[in-house]
């Protein structure tokens, strides 16, 4: 399953809506309580995970643009139908070349989820200066920190993580990415440019019945890890198979880090 699927993208959606952190939500919605309109644009939206989980903590007059280069994604993230006063357009940019255009217009807010830990320092760097040049305030949730905690522990499990997180460094166009190190660069970045930043955690936290999710990641850390590892193929086929079934007798647990921010030019506050 690729990590920028529709199945995938379904699959992580109801984890996304209850992991995202509370406490950097409500600031966000605090931050245009009292207006009659906002104007949200939406980086990387996939299927529109962003626009259904912080919509309904937003004023009720919304204008939405919904931004990706997958045509399909896009297809699948304009709402059939929308509350009366809420519209929605969708544009295909690549937002690897195409970011200026992607802050063209009337916006109060830009939001993406799940994106800045695929992206280089240097395109971070260039989507903070574009949002600080219009002092704009920024959501970015559900950022990958590194952290991965399975239970029952098995041997291997830190060569595996490893192995994902050094997996997670690499290119995935954008420039060789941040991976787990992007939710830290963009809050030291943005306070560099006058912005006040509140951050929190929003891990994914798996039970034994979250089976599909686990069996997802588990199978995606043992591909990687035949190509990040100096592990053999069997001892990852031996790792694999105590995951499984620590899944299929209801015992596996997995929390999986990640960090939500919040940043907003001070003085407009
Ligand atoms: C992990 S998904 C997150 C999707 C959505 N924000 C969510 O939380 O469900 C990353 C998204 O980035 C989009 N993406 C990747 N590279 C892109 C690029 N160069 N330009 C625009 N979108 C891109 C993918 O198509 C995918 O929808």
């Amino acid at each position: 399953m690729s990590e920028y699927s529709a199945e995938w993208l379904e699959l992580r959606e109801p984890y996304d809506v209850v992991a995202r952190n509370a406490v950097v939500l409500d600031t966000v919605a605090a931050a245009f309580a009292g207006r009659a309109t906002i104007s949200v644009v939406d980086l990387a939206c996939g299927t529109g995970a962003t626009l259904r989980a912080v919509g309904p903590h937003l004023p009720s007059r919304q204008n939405w643009t919904l931004i990706d280069h997958s045509l399909a994604l896009l297809a699948l993230a304009l709402p059939s139908a929308t509350p009366a006063r809420v519209t929605v357009t969708t544009t295909a940019l690549d937002l690897a070349r195409d970011l200026k255009l992607a802050l063209d217009g009337p916006i109060d807010l830009v939001t993406t989820s799940a994106l800045l830990d695929l992206v280089s320092p240097a395109w971070l760097d260039r989507l903070i200066a574009e949002v600080a040049e219009r002092r704009l305030p920024f959501y970015g949730a559900l950022t990958y920190d590194g952290r991965a905690v399975a239970e029952p522990v098995v041997s291997h499990d830190l060569e595996l993580l490893t192995g994902f997180n050094l997996h997670q460094r690499t290119d995935k166009g954008f420039g060789p990415a941040l991976g787990p190190t992007a939710a830290a660069h963009a809050a030291k970045r943005f306070e560099e440019v006058g912005y006040a930043v509140v951050q929190g955690h929003s891990d994914w936290m798996f039970g034994p019945d979250d089976r599909a999710i686990q069996d997802a990641l588990f199978a995606a850390w043992a591909d990687i890890g035949l190509l990040t590892t100096t592990l053999s193929p069997g001892q990852i086929a031996e790792w694999l198979s105590w995951r499984q079934s620590y899944l299929a007798q209801g015992r596996s647990k997995l929390r999986v880090g990640h960090v939500d921010i919040f940043a907003q030019p001070i003085g407009t506050r």
